[in-house]
């Protein structure tokens, strides 16, 4: 890898159309989220202790890789590299350009490398990562269980997924003015039957008013 090359640290790999009205679901996602990039930390800034926190107790190897899934501003970049430490890789993969340009400057201050890729099919090999981390990912997919499942794909045996949000599903669906509804994909009986039908074991499911923090280990 070439630090002086002005394309570092990202790597681009967006894979064809999955699957029909693929282009339409990605179109859209990338149009909603690149009209949010620039002011995403504006607005969100308040949270990254939360985010910092919720890593540090979720057990990362040091030495590791830790790959951040749909990373937007890359505000889990730098908890990502104190969790793994200067001899740890830290990759963050998102498929909107313009969150990537907003998280440039942290990949570079924490020696991260940027996916422009699709997480539900991940330039990575089988079994190559330690950890992967989503905060606000499996909400946004058309399948979250396929997203799962390309997530274990890429996680070594004993590995680790962390879901999480800065706020609860509770506080966030009033947020967004709609009602909490138990079939969404990150209620407990959801989340807890997808994760083991994608090869995760959950084992912490937390959904308070303050965060929703859920960690699940590979088979
Ligand atoms: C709610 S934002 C969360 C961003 C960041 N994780 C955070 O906590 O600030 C969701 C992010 O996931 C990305 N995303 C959604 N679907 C994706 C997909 N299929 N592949 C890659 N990135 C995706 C969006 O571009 C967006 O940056």
């Amino acid at each position: 890898m070439d630090l002086h090359d002005p394309e570092w640290p990202v790597i681009r790999h967006m894979d064809p159309v999955l699957v029909p009205g693929d282009r339409w679901y990605r179109t859209e996602s990338r149009a909603f989220f690149a009209t949010r990039a620039a002011t995403w930390d504006v607005k969100f800034g308040s949270d990254l202790p939360a985010y910092a926190s919720a890593i540090a107790e979720s057990g990362l190897v040091v030495g590791g890789t830790a790959v951040d899934v749909g990373c937007g501003t890359g505000r889990a970049l730098p908890a990502l590299r104190a969790a793994v430490g200067p001899a740890g890789t830290v990759l963050g993969a998102d498929h909107t350009p313009q969150m990537l340009a907003e998280a440039s400057v942290r990949a570079r201050q924490n020696g991260a490398f940027l996916m422009l890729a699709d997480v539900r099919h991940l330039p990575l090999p089988g079994r190559s990562v330690d950890a992967v981390f989503a905060a606000g990912l499996l909400n946004h997919l058309p399948n979250p269980a396929n997203g799962l499942r390309e997530l274990a794909r890429i996680t070594r045996p004993g590995g680790r997924l962390v879901l999480f949000h800065p706020s609860g599903r509770a506080v966030l669906a009033a947020r967004h003015g709609r009602r909490l509804r138990d079939d969404e994909p990150l209620a407990e009986p959801v989340l807890r039957v997808s994760t083991a039908e994608t090869g995760w074991e959950l084992l912490r499911y937390e959904d308070g008013p303050s965060r929703f923090y859920a960690v699940a280990v590979r088979g």
